[in-house]
């Protein structure tokens, strides 16, 4: 049995594969609309979400499977103190897959010590987003052509945000790959990451706080959200939530073929008359989410393909 926990769960191939399935997937829909019926996703959120949860369920719902589970932690058995290991036990006994998604760090990893079913990070705090990161990989993949060879700009909130750490370590397996790391100095890439990752692997990278300098040598400009709920006080987050808003004179700067991605949700950085630009390809990226997941899905569930 296979768990989806961190990005390096599935090796090169192994994501190429999924990458393969979920764009047979966006050109043949009906084909899978019915791979998994009689099957049962359950979605453990203990944080709040709208799109990876709702994707997770359209996924599902897509494959003709059906799905159950929380949206909150005040409304499961974690408000009356039950430990995620006991949750995960239960929920075992009721669905055929899972995801979860919880504010402490290694939360999916546990629940996957003790699961009898195939375990899904969908977020763990400021750790791992790996459901977000395939996401990026497809979309990357299918507006690119390739996943090497790039230059990558991630800029915002590099020190909380788990989709950038994911990102990261997933990246670092393509040939060329080169970043551009924008943010305050007070949300830098955390150390483990620079040193243990991007220093380790000899990946190219140069840190910068000028989002405008950066944009002329970039093929992706990943923006992020600078993440309220992990600040230990309010004075900090107000100081840095705007730090940076990408709009229309910037993407002057921009080549003609580069393109913005954002996991979402969006607050101030990316103001909304850079949504017309048909460079702005966050709206599709979510559409993506989809696909890849319902792969995901049939790939851990060991669903032959209907092809
Ligand atoms: C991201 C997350 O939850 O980490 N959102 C998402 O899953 N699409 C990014 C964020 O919340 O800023």
């Amino acid at each position: 049995m296979r768990h989806l926990i961190s990005p390096l769960d599935f090796s090169v191939s192994e994501i190429e594969s999924l990458l393969t399935l979920a764009s047979d997937i966006e050109k043949n829909r009906p084909k899978y609309a019915h791979a998994c019926d009689g099957k049962k996703l359950a979605t453990l959120f203990y944080e709040p979400s709208t799109r990876t949860r709702l994707s997770f369920e359209s996924a599902m719902l897509s494959l003709g499977g059906s799905v159950l589970g929380f949206s909150s932690a005040d409304s499961s058995s974690a408000s009356k103190g039950e430990s995620v290991s006991d949750t995960i036990q239960v929920i075992s006994c009721y669905a055929d897959i899972c995801a979860i998604r919880h504010p402490k760090e290694g939360a999916a990893l546990v629940a996957a010590s003790k699961s009898s079913i195939p375990v899904i990070n969908a977020g763990d705090g400021g750790h791992q987003h790996p459901t977000q990161t395939l996401t990026d990989l497809l979309t990357i993949h299918s507006l690119k052509g390739r996943l090497g060879g790039l230059t990558v700009g991630l800029c915002g909130d590099l020190k909380f945000g788990r989709t950038v750490h994911s990102l990261i370590h997933a990246l670092i397996r393509y040939c060329g790959i080169r970043f551009v790391l924008i943010s305050p100095p007070e949300l830098r890439i955390p150390d483990y990451i620079r040193e243990n990752v991007l220093d380790a692997a000899g990946i190219e990278y140069r840190e910068t706080t000028n989002l405008e300098d950066a944009m002329e040598e970039l093929d992706i400009l990943y923006m992020t959200r600078v993440q309220k709920e992990r600040f230990f006080n309010e004075e900090d987050y107000i100081r840095m939530k705007d730090c940076y808003i990408l709009d229309a004179e910037k993407m002057k700067n921009a080549k003609p073929d580069m393109f913005v991605l954002h996991p979402l949700p969006r607050v101030n950085e990316i103001s909304v008359e850079v949504d017309d630009d048909p460079r702005a390809a966050y709206f599709r990226q979510v559409q993506y989410g989809v696909y890849i997941r319902m792969a995901l899905i049939l790939t851990l569930l060991e669903v032959n393909c209907p092809c």
